[in-house]
Parts: structure tokens; sequence; C-alpha cells
């Protein structure tokens, strides 16, 4: 029997004797695409080629694809788990042809593979092509059909529906016919009783599909309809853990090695068996699929969070976590427990997840602990909820309350009071959710128009490495519309204008003829295009234009740019080569660079870091800059891959004496055009996850100056001017030793007063009251009432002080007048606060009120003495 990995290979082997490079797979986390959050299929990398927006390298191309399908257009979280063959993260096996071989090549290859190489039974398989559809006017995909008969029988070829045999990535982007593979596992018996024919796409766990071959033809526009694409292509994607599934003669995904290891492993933490078809196997499926997706998104640089995709992997965690909790008794953190596993299994062929192991771990821990804790109050919440509880049924707004403020998933919510017999309103819980999934959708609504072509041209050039300023022409233009406001998009014949990416942010400037001038206020690649975005189109867009980047701006980020390269080599001098970057954002008046390292960076190496920084700026190394050189030759350079980052077969390297790197960015010719390097701040972002803040050239002397004003600020008002930290030190000393002295003073002076308050006592019947002004703080008051309430059992005490600017007014009774509930401290005080034009309340033995009025303080006083009449 082959194993997961021998599968894998022999699938690259096939492809790679065909003809195909095998490129690796692309991060799991999509970067610079508004359109889609994460890889949910293994031809994403490969957008644009399919629409001619860049050319292809190789025109034949094999990959293995980490996918991830929990948002968007293809989603099967639900699925997850209690199914055998859905997962969240999986593995798609995938060859491409760029207008290269087409339908033939394609369908005659997956066939041998399949069954001369793999050797899968024939008898099992079945294929499907397109039926056609009316709405777009397609026909029957009878092309494919001829040749799928020249493998397979007729009765096995089914004709499929636009559902399910016309391949689509999102609304919008390229799209065409597809045909599917299906294998039917079932036992001859049971095929005997049921054609598999009739199975096929009805959601049957063992019969389903594991290869689709997509011929790729059309563009789907905005506006729904479809564009012929440039060329045709074939974009394959076959299911990795499927295929394993049948090659290792098994009815379940999750019963292949793929999963195994996991799985046990869950058993072994757990101390629970894996039984198929009890609640707690579908939680170990939920857990061995969702550990998968979480630790690869996070090896990717996608850390949990609460916003975008950071918000999904957040989720994914917590499912993993609730069904752990609720179905396999699990109460502490668990998960981070099988990153090891993980990584055992898989680094080899996925070495990010071996270097990237521990930063997993430690935020996957951080992810189960901040949840437990939580889960924690939710249940407080929870327990609460059912104490008020009138009948037998919760209210779905409650539950929706500690969905949204405590982040408690209502299935728990629903697990939880079943087990104590109630019920939840599930009905009111979801019109709840629905509403709030309205406000966010209306919030973030966004309407694109079509691509208006003006001067067509597909392959866009960036000018900006070496001009600020060229003559250009508007290829196509289109207008945005989101809640807030509208604005264009604009694709140029080529730009100087640098697009935000590799943390630098895009450049601003103006586009500009005789007649007119139109400010651009961002620039982003968005599908490989360089995307200029202005609030205005210009009125004659077919004219030529000088397009004009504001330099000092790109002139200061280009000095944050390079420094960050330097911040980032000295880092790993410092700290140790474990530091690898994890976010940067590089702006023009400052840098933020976000790196992996355990405990906070010391004063004294943040001072060693910014040391090595600025005397790489006097060194004024000069840039040394590589552009299109393969990766291979940059990384015996010296420059680190940096995982979750894309890379074509050709990378530009940046070169500042021994700092190497791969890199997009605009940079300073040579490192004295820096001046200065200063850091301003360093903190956490996350478990494992430090950020510097820094500042260079004018902004870093500004922060110095500012500083160091603030600092002559502090000696001027020390009047020390040598050592302002011993005059602080000598003010504190002073201030702690008369606070000391004030204590004694007051404790003195309360002391003297308890013994005068006494003698004022008067009696009324059984009670003594004293009431009386006193000039003392509340603190004090308050302390002096207790004491005198606990020396004699009949006391009523009324004390009013004027002291901090307001009048407030103290009662304190003792315990024995409390008890016979004759008298209550909360209720009097309420009744006295109406002289002193105030209110307050309290407990039965001590209460208090505030008010604005002093000249009611003594009619206060004589109502306390009337209402010892009334006892
Ligand atoms: N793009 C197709 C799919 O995802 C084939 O790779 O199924």
């Amino acid at each position: 029997m082959l194993s997961a990995s021998e599968i894998r290979q022999k699938f690259l082997d096939f492809f790679q004797e065909k003809g195909h490079a095998i490129v690796p797979s692309a991060p799991i986390v999509i970067k610079n695409d508004p359109t889609l959050m994460f890889t949910n299929a293994g031809m994403n990398q490969f957008k644009d080629l399919f629409l001619g927006n860049a050319p292809a390298v190789n025109r034949r191309v094999a990959d293995t694809q980490k996918c991830l399908r929990v948002s968007g257009k293809h989603n099967d979280l639900e699925e997850v788990g209690h199914d055998t063959y859905h997962h969240t993260m999986f593995e798609m096996l995938g060859n491409w042809s760029f207008g290269d071989y087409f339908k033939q090549d394609a369908i005659a290859w997956a066939w041998t593979l399949l069954t001369d190489e793999y050797k899968l039974p024939k008898d099992r398989l079945y294929v499907s092509v397109f039926g056609g559809d009316q709405q777009d006017n397609l026909p029957i995909d009878d092309e494919a059909k001829t040749i799928w008969q020249s493998f397979v029988p007729a009765d096995r070829i089914i004709h499929g529906s636009k559902k399910d045999n016309f391949w689509e990535m999102g609304d919008t982007g390229p799209c065409g016919p597809c045909s599917e593979i299906h294998i039917d596992l079932r036992p001859d018996a049971e095929r005997e009783r049921t054609a598999g024919k009739d199975l096929v796409n009805q959601d049957h766990p063992q019969v389903v599909e594991i290869w689709n071959l997509v011929f790729m033809e059309f563009n789907r526009k905005a506006d729904g309809s479809l564009e012929k694409l440039p060329e045709k292509h074939v974009d394959t994607g076959m299911g990795f853990e499927r295929l394993c599934m049948a090659l290792q003669g098994k009815t379940s995904n999750y019963d292949t090695d793929v999963f195994q290891p996991i799985i046990a492993e869950i058993a072994k933490i757990s101390g629970i068996a894996y039984a198929d078809g009890t609640r707690s196997a579908i939680a170990m499926r939920v857990i061995a699929d969702h550990i998968r997706a979480i630790a690869f998104t996070i090896a990717d640089g996608q850390l949990p969070s609460n916003t975008g995709a950071g918000y999904v992997i957040r989720r994914i965690l917590r499912r993993a976590i609730r069904y752990g909790y609720a179905d396999l008794n699990l109460r502490e953190p668990f998960l981070y427990q099988l990153v090891d596993v993980l990584a055992a299994q898989m680094g080899s062929f996925f070495p990010e997840l071996v270097k990237q192991q521990e930063l997993v771990k430690k935020v996957v821990h951080e992810e189960e602990a901040g949840f437990l804790r939580t889960a924690a109050q939710g249940l407080q919440r929870l327990d609460q909820i059912i104490d008020d509880l009138k009948g037998d049924t919760v209210d779905g707004a409650k539950a929706f309350e500690l969905y949204d403020t405590f982040g408690f998933p209502v299935d728990l919510t629903a697990l939880i009071l079943r087990e104590r017999g109630l019920k939840l309103d599930m009905p009111a819980f979801e019109a709840e959710m629905a509403k709030q999934k309205e406000r966010s959708r209306a919030a973030t609504k966004l309407q694109t128009d079509d691509w208006v072509e003006v001067h067509p041209d597909h392959v866009e050039e960036f000018v900006g490495y070496d001009q600020l300023a060229a003559e250009v022409k508007i290829t196509r233009y289109r207008k945005v519309i989101t809640k807030q406001k509208s604005f264009y998009q604009i694709i140029l014949s080529h730009t100087p204008f640098y697009p935000e990416g590799g943390g630098q942010v895009g450049d601003i400037g103006y586009l500009e003829n005789a007649d007119e001038r139109v400010q651009i206020i961002d620039t982003k690649r968005e599908n490989g295009q360089i995307v200029h975005y202005a609030a205005q189109l210009p009125r004659n867009v077919a004219y030529p234009f000088n397009a004009v980047v504001a330099a000092d701006r790109r002139g200061q980020t280009a000095k944050n740019h390079s420094a960050t390269h330097l911040l980032h080599a000295a880092l790993r001098t410092v700290l140790g080569t474990h530091v690898e970057q994890k976010g940067s954002l590089v702006a023009p008046d400052h840098l933020r660079f976000d790196f992996s390292h355990f405990q906070k960076v010391s004063d004294e190496e943040l001072m060693q870091i910014e040391k090595l920084v600025n005397e790489e700026i006097r060194a004024n190394n000069q840039l040394e800059e590589y552009r299109n050189i393969p990766k291979t030759q940059a990384e015996e350079m010296g420059a680190m891959a940096l995982f979750g980052e894309k890379y074509g077969d050709t990378v530009r390297a940046i070169k500042f004496g021994n700092s190497v790197e791969l890199c997009g960015g605009t940079h300073v010719s040579a490192t004295g055009t820096i001046g200065l390097f200063k850091i301003k701040h360093e903190s956490a972002v996350a478990a494992g996850i430090r950020r510097i803040e820094a500042v260079t050239a004018a902004a870093a002397e500004n922060f110095v100056a500012t500083e160091m004003a603030l600092l002559k600020e502090v000696q001027a008002v020390l009047k020390n001017t040598k050592n302002p930290v011993a005059g602080i030190r000598q003010l504190q000393d002073e201030n702690s030793k008369l606070q000391k002295e004030i204590e004694k003073l007051r404790a003195e002076k309360a002391g003297g007063l308890k013994d005068e308050l006494l003698a004022s006592a008067a009696l009324h019947g059984e009670i003594q009251l004293i009431a009386q002004r006193v000039a003392l703080d509340n603190g004090s008051i308050k302390n002096l009432i207790f004491e005198l309430r606990g020396q004699q059992d009949n006391l009523v005490v009324v004390l009013v002080t004027t002291d901090g600017g307001k009048v407030t007014l103290h009662i304190g009774i003792s315990d024995a007048l409390v008890s016979t509930k004759k008298i209550h401290a909360g209720e009097m005080v309420k009744d006295l606060a109406a002289f002193i034009q105030g209110g307050g309340g309290g407990q039965p033995f001590y209460a208090t009120a505030g008010g604005k009025n002093p000249d009611g303080i003594d009619a206060a006083l004589n109502r306390a003495k009337e209402l010892m009449q009334t006892l």
C-alpha cells in the first residue's frame, strides 16, 4: 500500500515526466487580492496567467496546493467532521496548461495516471461532462465527451449541471466547463443493489468526486456576462486526501495515514478511543481537520485576530476547542499539543511547519487559554440567566448576547441547557444573528463596475525603481462604490507609482496634461495589475498624461524601508537567528516591524540594535540591487526566504553591506541617506511576536529634539540640571515621608475627635445619636464611624463633611440596632440627602450621600434628631 507521501510524489513525478515544471504550493493566506482571503483552489496563484495579465514562464506546471475552503463561494465548514470526506484545509494536486495542451491531453493523462499508475479499478470510476446551460447560452461539452468515450464506456459518462460542471472561482474571474472523475468505494454487494452512476453528486460518502478537470475559456464579468479569454487553459484539481482514501482501501479520509497519527494523539490526550458512529468520533475528526487549517495558516503568517482572515482562523480554532470541550471533556488547552505530530508528519514536504513549529504552538496555546477563560465567564453569565429564568425556555437574544460578548458558541449554550432539562429559542437566536450579519454586510458592501477599456494593453510595467515620473496612457478604468464613498480605479500603460506591498505603502501623486491634473490618492496591486486610486476621473481619459509620484513622500518611505532591512539584520545579530519577519509597515513618517521572539527585548538589547543600525547607516553602504535573478542565486547571496510570501521564478534582491533580502520595495541609493535611526517603542503583538516602532531621518531628529526639550523642561522644573533622576527620587522620598506624616496626624485627629463625639451623644429613648459636622476627609470619617458603631451597640452616627468641595453625609448604625430592623442607614441617608440637594444610599449599617448644598447641613442634622423621635 502506498503511503500518503508516496502518493503525492507519484503525482508530481508523473507530470514532471510530461514536461511540467513542479512548483511549490502558494501560501494558504492570500495577500493583495480583495476578492479572496484564502487559497481555495490550486489555480488561485495562476489567476493572472489565465486572465492574460501576466506572461507564463512555464506553460506546463504541476504542484500540490494547500487550500482552505471556509469562506466565500467555496465553503465546506459545516460538513467537516460530520462527514468523512470534506475538509477545511486540504491538499489539491493539480496540473496546468497555460495556453498549451487542452482537453485531449488533460483527459488522457488523468485517466492514465489513475488507472495505469495508481491502478484504480476502472469499473469503479465515473466521469461527468458539462451538460450545457441556457442562461449562459452554452452547449453540451461534446468535445470532452468524445475524448472520454475513447477511455470509458458511454454509460459511465454523466451530463452535469452548471452547478457541478461549470467551475468558477468566485463571482467574477476565469471560469469554464469541467469534467469530474468520481469513484465508487462501496462494497460489491451494495454496488450490485444500486448503480454507482445514480449516486454521483448525491452526497454519498463513498461515491465521491476525486478529480476535477477544468477547461478555462471564459472570464465572468461583474455584470454576469461571459467573455472569451485570450487563450484556452487547463486547470485540474485532485483531492489528495480522497485519493489516499481510495488508494489505501479506506472508506473515510480520516482512516488514512494523513489523519490517523493526529487522531491517535487526540485519543491519547482525551483518553477516549476513536470509534466511528459516536459523537466523540465526530469531535475527533473536527479537531484533526481543524488543527491542520490552523497550523498551516499561522505558519503562513496569519495570526488569529478579530477581523478578516484572522477572524476566520479564530473561529475555526474555537470550533475545535468547543468540540473538544463538549464531546471529549477537554477543559484545558490541548490543541497546541497536536502541532508536533502534524509537523513530524508533514514537515518534510512543507518545511514551513517545522520552521514555525514553536511559534504555532505558542499562538495556539494562548488562543486556547484565552478562549477557555472567556468560556468560563460565559458559563457564569449562563448560570445567572438560568437562575433568572421563568419557564423552561431561554430567550434567543440572551444566547446571542453570550455569543456576541463572550464568544460563547450557541451550540454549547444549547448543550448545557439540554443537560439541565431546559430549551433554547433557536429561531430567535438566528433572527438576532441575521440582523447582525445584515449590519456588517451593509457596512462593507462594495459595488464594482466593469472595466472600461481605453487603450487596451494587458501587461503593465512598473518603471518606478528608476523614475518618479513617466509619460503614460490610461489603458482602462472602473468605478467602485462603497457605502461611504465612490472612487475610480485606473490602470496605466506603465507606471512609476509603487503599489502597496511588502509592507510599503502605495505611492500618491498626480496625472497631469496641458488640460488638467487629477490626484492619485493611493496605489495597490490587484490581480497582477497596478491599480491607481483617484477620487475623480480625468475629463478626457484618452489623452496622454504625465504620471508624477509625490517625490518627498517616496523618499522618506524609501529611507524607512532600507532602515527596516538594517533593523531586521541587527535583530538577528543581537537576538539570534530565530528572529523572522512577521509583518511590517513602511510609511513615510515611521516604520513598524513585527518579528518572532519569545520574550521582551530588553533596554540594553534595544540600545545595541539601534547602535548597530546607526553604524550601518554611517558606513554608507551602497545599494546593490539584483533584478530578475533566480531565487536560488539570491539565497546563495544570503537572502532569507520568507514563508507565506509568494515569489515568481525570479526575484529581486536588495543588498546593503551584510543585509540581503528578497524585496520588491523602493530603497535609498546608499544607507547614509537615512541619517539617523531611533527606536520609539517595543511591545508585544501576540504570543511569541514582538513589535518595534521606529523613525528615521528628519522624523528621528524631531523625536530626539522633542525628548531633549522634555528633559530640559524637567531639569528646569527640578532646578537640578545635573541629575534629574536624583532630583525626582529625592522628591519621591520627601513625598512619601510627608504622606506618612499626614496619615499619622489624621489618625491622631480622628482619635481625639472620637472622644469628643462620644461625649456629644444625645439619648433619644434607647438610642444614642451623634449628629455633627466634622472637618475630616471621607476616608477617615468612614474609619471613625466603624470604630464608633463597633464600640457601642445603641449608636446612630451622622457625620457631615465638606471635604473635597462637596457635602458628604455618612451614617453608621450599631449592629444591635440594625438587627431590630427599626432603622436602616441606607433609607435614612436618602431622607437626609434631600436637605443637601443630593442623593445616596447604602447598607443597613452604613450609608453615604453626596450633595451640593452646604447651607442645608444644619437642617439635615436636625432632621436626624427628628427621625429619632419617631422610632
Ligand atoms: N479549480 C478547480 C477546482 O478547484 C480544479 O482545480 O476544483
